[in-house]
């Protein structure tokens, strides 16, 4: 049987897909190459976030094209996910070698569509038509894959994102906003939980948003489904989060990403109601200016944001908060960023994730005026990013001396002799672990801390 590779560009949601797809060729007799270069079929599963995603993306598949040409060596190459979706055929201009460009809502025909070319029926294909119902169709898990996944998965609940933010080019690459229902979500977290994940991540663009639109009314509706009666002062994603809570055996819950926006009062309830519910929550900022976060069509303000994370830290004290932000989205002035700079001094998140604008085709941030200079651009990222980490490294330094629990993922990449697990609040632990330690829920006490790490001894156990 042919074997394959699969490379993930992007985000969480992104691995998901491509497990999926590599789960979905197993089964049917693939075996998982090492690299690309002994690989029968590689896929590149892409990002179109930003313009340096993609051509990463595309430098890959030129130099994969490339050396399997001078080693004449036949090789069935594609493009999946978000770049295949919005660039579609116009892949294949640029590099005719390409096989297959399969869209984001087609992962789940990847075996069919491979079938066809390695059996030389079909040449080149491309698809990335829509399809209905296919937010239920990422479904299946590779359990085994890495000693890592068996602890914990991410399950996808739904799909696209109807959010339309000026910069962003989810909704075109991802479509409108499709959930899966409560039951189809509990079943697959239930199977996965009878083969020994203890830890759930509830995936989607816009978590918040889930049940709220495209569900169809063939199927059941979210509160009926769960046989609760129905509460109206509790979102579908919340009756999501109350149902995959009773299941026996599931240890911790996370979910992403959550919008600003949806973060209701009945969701910053569920961290204090639901024990599984881990403390954690990523809530993209991009802009602490208001006039900016209004050009990007965000549906908040600085104000009200800040009062979401003041009510998650009542409810929650510890409560790991992480975001995202852009610098240099087009018309921000010094004043504008530094109102982002003031906000995170303000705010104290334990982890920022910061980009520096990219125009994205037929967004409409791209054309607005007063785009920002790269060279600012860089100089804000820097500035950014030297504020952010300091506070991040503050905030790792208050755990030393303290006693954590950890869920065991397995040992380290880097160190063998080294484990690996995460608090609730979703930080990086090593220590000196070996194999009985891993699936466990274990109290550590931190010693040290490093860049984004921090280091436990588990010593007090015994
Ligand atoms: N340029 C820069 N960053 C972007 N993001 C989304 N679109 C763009 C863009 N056009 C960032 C946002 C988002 C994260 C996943 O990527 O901060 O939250």
């Amino acid at each position: 049987m042919p074997s394959v590779f699969i490379k993930t560009y992007g985000c969480q949601m992104n691995e998901r897909d491509s497990e999926a797809v590599a789960a979905q060729l197993v089964a049917k007799g693939y075996t998982l190459a090492k690299s690309e270069v002994t690989a029968d079929v590689v896929l590149l599963n892409t990002c179109s976030v930003r313009d340096f995603a993609e051509q990463k993306a595309i430098n890959k598949m030129e130099n994969i094209v490339g050396a399997a040409r001078n080693k004449k060596r036949e090789q069935i190459v594609g493009f999946m996910g978000c770049m295949a979706q919005s660039r579609g055929k116009e892949l294949l201009d640029r590099l005719p070698d390409v096989d297959l460009v399969l869209g984001t809502q087609k992962f789940h025909r990847a075996a069919e569509y491979l079938d066809e070319l390695l059996a030389g029926r079909r040449s080149q294909i491309v698809d990335v038509a829509p399809e209905a119902k296919s937010e239920a169709a990422i479904r299946e898990h590779l359990l085994n894959g890495s000693a890592k996944t068996s602890v914990s998965a991410f399950v996808s609940i739904m799909q696209g994102c109807n959010q339309h933010c000026t910069f962003c080019i989810v909704p075109a690459t991802r479509g409108e906003e499709r959930s899966r229902t409560i039951p189809d979500v509990v079943d697959e977290c239930r199977e996965l939980v009878s083969r020994g994940v203890k830890e759930i991540t509830l995936l989607g663009q816009i978590v918040t948003s889930y049940g709220r639109r495209g569900m169809s009314p063939a199927q059941p509706e979210p509160a009926a489904a769960t046989g609760e009666p129905r509460l109206a002062s509790r979102s579908a994603f919340v009756q999501l989060l109350d149902a995959v809570h009773e299941i026996d055996g599931l240890a911790r819950i996370r979910f992403t990403s959550p919008h600003p926006k949806g973060y209701g009062d009945d969701l910053v309830a569920a961290y204090a109601r639901l024990p599984k519910l881990c403390e954690t929550a990523h809530l993209p900022l991009q802009s602490g200016s208001d006039r900016i976060l209004k050009l990007m069509h965000r549906g908040y303000t600085r104000e009200k944001f800040v009062a979401i994370i003041e009510k998650l830290r009542q409810a929650k004290p510890g409560i790991g908060i992480t975001t995202d932000i852009i610098v240099g989205f087009p018309g921000e002035t010094e004043e504008d960023f530094e109102q982002t700079l003031s906000l995170c001094r303000e705010v104290q998140f334990d982890n920022a994730y910061i980009f520096k604008y990219s125009p994205r085709r037929d967004t409409p941030a791209a054309d607005m005026p007063d785009q920002v200079p790269q060279t600012i651009r860089e100089e804000r990222n820097e500035r950014l990013l030297n504020l952010v980490n300091e506070i991040a490294a503050r905030k790792y330094d208050e755990f030393i001396g303290r006693r954590v629990e950890i869920l065991v993922e397995g040992p380290s990449k880097k160190n063998a002799a080294r484990y690996t697990g995460r608090t609730r609040c979703n930080r990086i632990v090593l220590f000196d672990g070996s194999a009985r330690h891993q699936g466990q829920l274990m109290e550590v006490k931190i010693e040290r801390t490093g860049s984004f790490t921090l280091y436990g001894d588990p010593a007090i156990l015994e």
